[in-house]
């Protein structure tokens, strides 16, 4: 099987910054995934260097067009390298492959007659490098996506046939529910095409910094829309136009192009339409991920409160940011950087979770067998660990191949909570003093082999830091290893243990300068938004509403805890393995024993919080007015698990 996962070519107009690198993060971490599991892939990012927009950066930087677009493009490749992005070809629109493959490209859509000459007039919005007719914009001049001034052009343009595709991208749109994810933005995508679609102006005589037309065509006074040229990348990357081909052959149609939302429109109107044009495949998936802000605030270069991705790397550890990124949000909804949340996924996920198992099994290796680590009683012992873990490796496929790699940490991190909690349960310390030595290495080596399953799954996230757990536990993580600890579910080796330095070393305090004050109680204006986005303000989508999960549970156990006025702590059954313990704020106005045997709702996806010194793993809907608080509960029985929604 092979695949074909790509990045948006990213403008040359301004170095990289966070929202490059999120985008980059997921591509990269899907093409690693992908071949871990041995599929043949190909993964592409790159540079979008023509446009009027760059040719007016060129010009404030003094720099001759190509000067400047080699230049920042340089530094988007010395990133990425530095980051040690996996990506199998670079490609720049200004490669000179690339513009033969647009110019036949083109040609081919012209033979067809889906490209016609005509007239323009129109607004244009050159940040954007687009036209808006007047209906979508905002103050009768200004852009809806960017806010800024547009300027009106008149020239002599080329035009695609657009409105020719209305009726087959609705058909794609219906018949593939996964052509854009996540779905909820499926509907504006197919009210946006009912709305009608103009033609596409899809060449320029107001500058020359682009693709020429071909030769053929005659008329050297035009150049691509910046547009056209830059959705081609995907294909010239395979060798479209070229004297080799194979590439294509094998890896076209990508299997997802990620985006973020601000170009999903381009990426699920414009190149599907170019491609059926072209009698080409289409792409399998356009996943379109949300927009990041700072400390709550836009980013904006002027505000100064862009992060910088190198920064925060050099800072916190590349791998920590990668996993903070992919972790902290839902594939497709908005996030917020902060200093703050960063260092609480460092310290608690990974020093808390992950680091400090295996300093456990380091330390309680050492001392009891010299380090040797031996499997060979883990199923006598720990059958029933081993498939609970299993159980979860099992679940987790599915969120991968629906972009959910926020709930795919989220359950893979399970696997720690089921070896951390092994260790706590079984005390091998006490039996190493009882002289039950072989229990209490077999349950070093359940963890050993729990651990060695998390970080192979974990591997695609965080590449270099869980090969060093898997160095210290004795083998490598590869295509091979993947087979034979996660498909053929074998178990370690035996071998012997090497030390590493710590991995998450506790961060008390941020490291990085935090954004100017000022700059944050700015706030953006709202001139800037659509009216769509005005009057769905504050709302939520029906998705994300389903981020949270609610369920019912059970109340089986129900006590008050010591020295506090207002906490009770609960263990709930919510139809899950163990009972969830939950310590909630209600003693004020419920007895321990008038909640047994009860019912509640239980939010069951919060991420743990520890409550005077106790775990608790989930939250209770209740409502509060000035009479007191009541518990939301159903109205009927209803089965321990059962979803709320
Ligand atoms: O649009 N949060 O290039 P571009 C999240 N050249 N992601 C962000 C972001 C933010 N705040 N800011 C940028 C272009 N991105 C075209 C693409 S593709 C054929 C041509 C990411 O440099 C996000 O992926 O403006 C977005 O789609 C991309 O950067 C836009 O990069």
């Amino acid at each position: 099987m092979s695949t074909y996962f790509t990045t948006p070519i990213y403008y040359v107009n301004g170095e990289a910054h966070i929202g490059h690198a999120y985008t980059t993060f997921i591509a990269d971490t899907m093409a690693r995934f992908s071949r871990l599991k041995g599929e043949d892939t190909f993964f592409l990012t790159g540079t979008d260097e023509h446009g009027q927009k760059i040719e007016e950066s060129a010009k404030a930087n003094g720099k001759s067009n190509q000067e400047f677009a080699d230049q920042i493009s340089g530094t988007f490749k010395n990133l990425w390298d530095d980051f040690d992005i996996s990506y199998d070809k670079f490609i720049r629109t200004t490669d000179a492959d690339h513009k033969v493959g647009v110019q036949k490209a083109f040609e081919k859509m012209f033979d067809k007659g889906d490209i016609y000459k005509g007239d323009y007039e129109g607004n244009y919005c050159v940040s954007c490098e687009t036209f808006y007719p007047e209906v979508q914009l905002v103050d009768s001049e200004c852009c809806p996506d960017c806010g800024k001034v547009t300027t009106i052009v008149k020239e002599e343009s080329y035009f695609f046939r657009l409105s020719n595709y209305e009726d087959a991208l609705i058909k794609l749109y219906e018949e593939n529910e996964d052509f854009i994810v996540p779905r909820a933005k499926k509907n504006e995508i197919v009210n946006f095409v009912k709305g009608g679609l103009h033609d596409l102006s899809v060449t320029r005589t107001s500058f020359e910094w682009g693709v020429k037309l071909p030769t053929s065509m005659n008329d050297d006074k035009h150049v691509m829309y910046v547009w056209l040229d830059a959705l081609l990348n995907y294909i010239t990357a395979l060798g479209y136009g070229s004297a080799d081909e194979s590439k294509m052959e094998e890896f076209w149609p990508a299997s997802i192009h990620f985006v973020g939302k601000d170009i999903l429109r381009f990426h699920s109107i414009f190149w599907p339409a170019f491609l059926m044009s072209l009698d080409l495949p289409l792409p399998k998936s356009i996943g379109a991920h949300g927009w990041w802000t700072r400390d709550g605030e836009k980013m904006s270069k002027s505000k100064g409160n862009v992060v910088n991705p190198k920064e925060v790397a050099d800072a916190y550890g590349l791998e920590n940011l990668r996993y903070f990124m992919l972790r902290e949000v839902p594939f497709g909804q908005d996030g917020d950087f902060s200093q703050r949340a960063l260092m609480d996924r460092i310290n608690s996920d990974l020093g808390n979770d992950l680091g400090n198992l295996l300093n456990r099994i380091i330390g309680m290796s050492t001392k009891y067998s010299e380090g040797v680590i031996d499997s060979s009683n883990v199923l006598k012992y720990h059958q029933k660990e081993i498939d609970e873990a299993e159980a979860i490796v099992s679940t987790l496929q599915p969120y991968l191949d629906n972009l959910q790699l926020h709930r795919y940490l989220e359950e893979l991190w399970k696997l720690f909570f089921i070896a951390n909690k092994s260790i706590g349960d079984y005390e091998p310390w006490a039996k190493m003093k009882e002289g039950k030595t072989d229990e209490a290495l077999a349950l070093v080596a359940l963890v050993a082999n729990i651990l060695a399953r998390a970080v192979t799954l974990l591997h695609a996230v965080m590449p270099r830091t869980t090969s060093v757990v898997a160095d210290a536990l004795g083998f490598e993580i590869n295509a091979d290893s993947y087979t034979s600890l996660i498909i053929n579910k074998e178990l370690l080796k035996t071998f012997s243990v090497k030390k590493t330095d710590p991995l998450f070393p506790r961060i008390e305090e941020p490291l990085m300068q935090e954004a100017p004050e000022a700059m944050k109680e700015e706030k953006v204006e709202s001139k800037k938004k659509t009216k769509e986005e005005k009057s769905t303000e504050g709302l939520i989508t029906i998705d994300q509403f389903f981020e949270t999960s609610l369920k019912v549970g059970t109340v089986i156990e129900a006590e008050e805890v010591p020295k506090s006025k207002k906490l009770l702590k609960l263990q709930v059954d919510v139809g899950e393995e163990t009972p969830r313990q939950v310590v909630a704020g209600i003693k004020e106005f419920y007895s321990a024993e008038s909640l047994l045997n009860t019912q509640v709702c239980v939010v069951a996806n919060l991420k743990p919080a520890k409550l005077m010194g106790m775990m608790s793993e989930g939250m209770l809907l209740a409502a509060r007015d000035e009479d007191g608080l009541c518990l939301v509960r159903p109205e009927k029985s209803k089965k321990v698990g059962t979803s709320i929604g």
